[in-house]
């Protein structure tokens, strides 16, 4: 018999069907066997009676977590017993043939509860586990229906969905850059991207018009409530447009994609436009949480902040520094009244920000050789740095690249807000810990000396001091276990 998923047993009263899960929980009542068994879809309860000795027995070895199949007659509960708790709750199973699939150790906290109070280290070293749990499972539904809804909107209005390389050069969004080495090429690295940045301008000198990706990020940081290490942008790029046409597309899709999948989420549209300046005097920030119940988890409150200045002094280094990215246009009109005080530039960029979290960002970009070098040159680049790093797209920007201009909203920070979700590792399905570790997959780890060779890589002196020091095992095993 094919197997059914459980939330369609609605339908089936007086039908045998055949049902798969896990036991979410048993509960035995004087001679009767109840089986709450659970698949992705739902729950069903499933009766084992005596007078069907086979599947009886076995039932009384079932635990939590056990994995099975089930063949039985869906039943009509009487009115009494109707279960309003679960979306299947009006019909039950009687179950006739009882499979065991597989076994399960007890699982080292209760699935059938949410998992929020359990330490996020165990549940983060068995997230295989806290995935079956009901909230983090809907999480992570949530977050498939918004990333389809995103996916078909942009596809309606004619953009592309387009791979970028993750094995790069680097590209300057503000943070340090993870490294790959390079077996054929000893010496020479990869980059890992911050941002498609680069590679979504080149598309459009390349003609492409309207890009988007979803795209992997990868930032080595500090780690906070809001940010991982490696997190997902819907990164968006188009040609022949002004700032206007960003605000729309962008603040159409998020009303849109709230009313389909969270209707009843309130918030007032369109969005408010606060200009940075006006952000920073009346909030004191450029994130304000402008909700009028902090407490109220329906409320959101988007607004637009623009205007934000073109560069920053860096507190730490004393220099100036970008204010969003060095490929972001500068306000034409502040350049000619300015023109030695980059400081007072404002620059044609724009963040959405969401009750106090800053949800997207983007830019006009440059698309002017000229403009491009000054603002490398008033960065501080070298000219030998310009060409080494940014030779591809000063060298682009000489063959008829169109003005244009983009957004990258965050997909974890979106997901996870409008999950009401503490953080955005409650909304990613395998996060890393605060510290940048893998706790399931146990990552960063030691590798082969073979492997090290082989990337012509030398581990320092000083790493390898206090390695052996603490007594730890410095290199990995290298059997290989595929051809
Ligand atoms: P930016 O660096 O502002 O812009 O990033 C855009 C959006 O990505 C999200 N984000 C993060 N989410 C989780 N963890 C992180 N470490 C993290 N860093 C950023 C935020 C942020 O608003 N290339 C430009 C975009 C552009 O100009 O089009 C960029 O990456 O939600």
């Amino acid at each position: 018999m094919k197997r059914i998923e459980i939330r369609e047993v609605i339908n089936k009263a007086g039908e045998t069907v055949k049902v798969c899960g896990w036991i979410n929980a048993r509960r035995d009542h004087g001679k009767i066997i109840f089986i709450d068994l659970r698949d992705r879809s739902g729950l069903l309860q499933v009766v084992f009676e005596p007078s069907n000795a086979a599947a009886y027995e076995l039932a009384n070895n079932l635990r939590p977590e056990f994995v099975v199949a089930i063949e039985g007659k869906i039943n009509q509960r009487p009115a009494k017993m109707v279960n309003d708790k679960i979306p299947t709750g009006t019909v039950e199973m009687t179950g006739e043939k009882l499979e065991i699939l597989n076994t399960a150790k007890t699982p080292p906290f209760e699935l059938d509860k949410d998992t929020i109070k359990v330490g996020e280290e165990t549940r983060l070293k068995y997230r295989y586990l806290d995935l079956r749990s009901e909230r983090m499972k809907n999480n992570i539904i949530m977050r498939h229906k918004i990333i389809k809804f995103f996916r078909d909107y942009l596809d309606r209005q004619g953009f592309l969905e387009i791979e970028t390389p993750i094995l790069t050069k680097g590209t300057p969004e503000g943070a340090r850059e993870f490294m790959v080495p390079s077996r054929l090429w000893p010496g020479k690295f990869y980059v890992l991207p911050q941002s498609p940045q680069q590679f979504k301008q080149l598309s459009m000198v390349a003609g492409l018009e309207k890009y988007f990706q979803i795209a992997r990020c990868f930032r080595d940081e500090d780690q906070r409530g809001d940010r991982q290490a490696e997190f997902t942008q819907l990164d968006i790029e188009m040609s022949f447009m002004e700032q206007e046409d960003v605000f729309n597309l962008t603040e159409g899709m998020m009303i849109e994609m709230v009313k389909a999948l969270y209707p009843n989420k309130k918030f007032t549209e369109p969005f408010l436009r606060l200009k940075y300046a006006e952000s920073m005097e009346k909030y004191g920030s450029d994130k304000p949480d402008i909700r009028k119940d902090k407490n109220d988890p329906d409320e959101l409150a988007f607004c637009w902040i623009i205007d934000a200045p073109m560069f920053k002094q860096s507190e730490a280094e004393k220099k100036i520094v970008s204010g969003h990215h060095p490929f972001t246009m500068p306000n034409r009109e502040d350049m000619e009244k300015y023109p030695g005080e980059p400081l007072k530039w404002r620059a044609y960029c724009y963040d959405l920000v969401l009750n106090g979290s800053e949800l997207c960002s983007g830019s006009i970009r440059i698309h002017r050789r000229d403009i491009q070098q000054k603002i490398f040159e008033i960065l501080g680049v070298s000219e030998t740095e310009i060409k080494q790093r940014f030779g591809h797209m000063l060298d682009a920007f000489e063959y008829g690249a169109p003005p244009h201009g983009g957004i990258a909203p965050g997909v974890d920070r979106i997901v996870a807000i409008l999950q009401n979700e503490p953080n955005i590792r409650e909304v990613i399905v395998f996060p890393k810990t605060g510290d940048n570790r893998d706790l399931m997959m146990d990552a960063p780890n030691a590798v082969s000396k073979k492997a090290l060779k082989e990337a012509n890589i030398q581990i320092a002196d000083e790493v390898t001091t206090k390695a052996k020091a603490k007594g730890e095992n410095l290199y990995g095993e290298s059997t290989s276990v595929a051809d």
